[in-house]
C-alpha cells in the first residue's frame, strides 16, 4: 500500500498543532519526525518534548527519523515518548550498536528501521535486513527541508526493492528528500512505497489533493 508521510519540519512550529491537524485532515498515513543533533547533520531540529507533545494531538503513526549520533542511546526514550517507527542511520555508528539499537525498538513493540545516506550503498543494509520493519533511502543529503531531489539514487531504491522482495517483503520502502508530485512518480517507480514530503505538502494548494495523488500512483506504477 503506498503511504504519504508529510514531515512538520516544514511546519509552522508556533502553530504545530494546527498542522498536525492538517496532516490527519489531508488522509496522510503517517507524521514523519525529524530529529537532528547538530553533529550527525549540520542543523538542530526538536526532540523528545515536542514529540511526547504531539503524541498527543494525533493518533496517526508517528515515523521518527533521528539523524544523530549513535542513536542506542536515545531509541528506547522515542519509543516511550509514543514513536511507533524508529528510524536510525546506518552511518552513525557501528554494526553491533545499530544492531543493539534496532532490538531496542523491536523490544519496545514499536517498529525497527534503518536509513542510508546518498553515499551509502544499497548492500550497506543487508546486515540489517531482517530486522527492519522499514528501510529508509534519503534523496536530499539530510540535515534541511526544501532540498532538490537526487534522481541518481532510484537505481539504489531499485536494488533495495529487489533486496525487500526476496528476503523481508512486510518491509517498507520510504523515500525521503525533495518529493514532490513529479518525483514521486520516478521513485514510485523505482519501488518505493513510502513517500515523506515536508515542502510540497505545506505548500501545496490543495493538501488532501496532493495527498490522493500520491496514494493513486500506487494503480498508475501497477505495483502493490
Ligand atoms: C531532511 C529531512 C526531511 C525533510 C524533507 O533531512 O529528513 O524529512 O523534512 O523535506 P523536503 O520534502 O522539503 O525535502
Ligand atoms: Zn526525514
Amino acid at each position: 500500500m503506498f503511504k504519504v508521510a508529510p514531515s512538520i519540519l516544514s511546519a509552522d512550529f508556533a502553530n504545530l498543532g494546527r498542522d498536525v491537524a492538517s496532516i490527519a485532515g489531508s488522509g496522510a498515513d503517517y507524521v514523519h519526525f525529524d530529529v537532528m543533533d547538530g553533529n550527525f547533520v549540520p542543523n538542530l531540529s526538536f526532540g523528545l518534548p515536542v514529540l511526547r507533545d504531539v503524541r498527543r494531538v494525533t493518533s496517526l503513526p508517528l515515523d521518527v527519523h533521528l539523524m544523530i549520533d549513535r542513536p542506542v542511546r536515545y531509541v528506547g526514550h522515542f519509543c516511550d515518548a509514543g514513536a511507533d517507527i524508529v528510524t536510525v542511520h546506518v552511518e552513525a555508528d557501528s554494526e553491533e550498536n545499530i544492531r543493539e539499537a534496532l532490538t531496542c525498538i523491536r523490544n519496545k513493540r514499536k517498529r525497527p528501521a534503518i536509513c542510508l545516506k546518498p553515499g551509502t550503498p544499497a548492500e550497506a543494509a543487508a546486515p540489517y535486513l531482517a530486522l527492519c520493519s522499514l528501510i529508509l533511502v534519503m534523496t536530499v543529503e539530510p540535515g534541511f527541508g526544501g532540498q532538490s531531489f537526487m534522481a541518481d539514487m532510484m537505481p539504489k531504491v531499485s536494488a533495495l526493492r529487489h533486496m525487500i522482495d526476496r528476503q523481508n517483503p512486510g518491509c517498507e520502502l520510504e523515500v525521503d528528500g525533495g518529493v514532490d508530485l513529479k518525483t514521486a512518480l520516478a521513485c514510485a517507480g523505482a519501488g518505493a512505497n513510502v513517500f515523506v514530503t515536508g515542502s510540497a505538502f505545506f505548500k501545496a494548494a490543495d493538501r488532501a489533493s496532493f495527498v490522493s495523488a500520491i496514494h493513486a500512483m500506487e494503480h498508475e506504477t501497477g505495483r502493490n
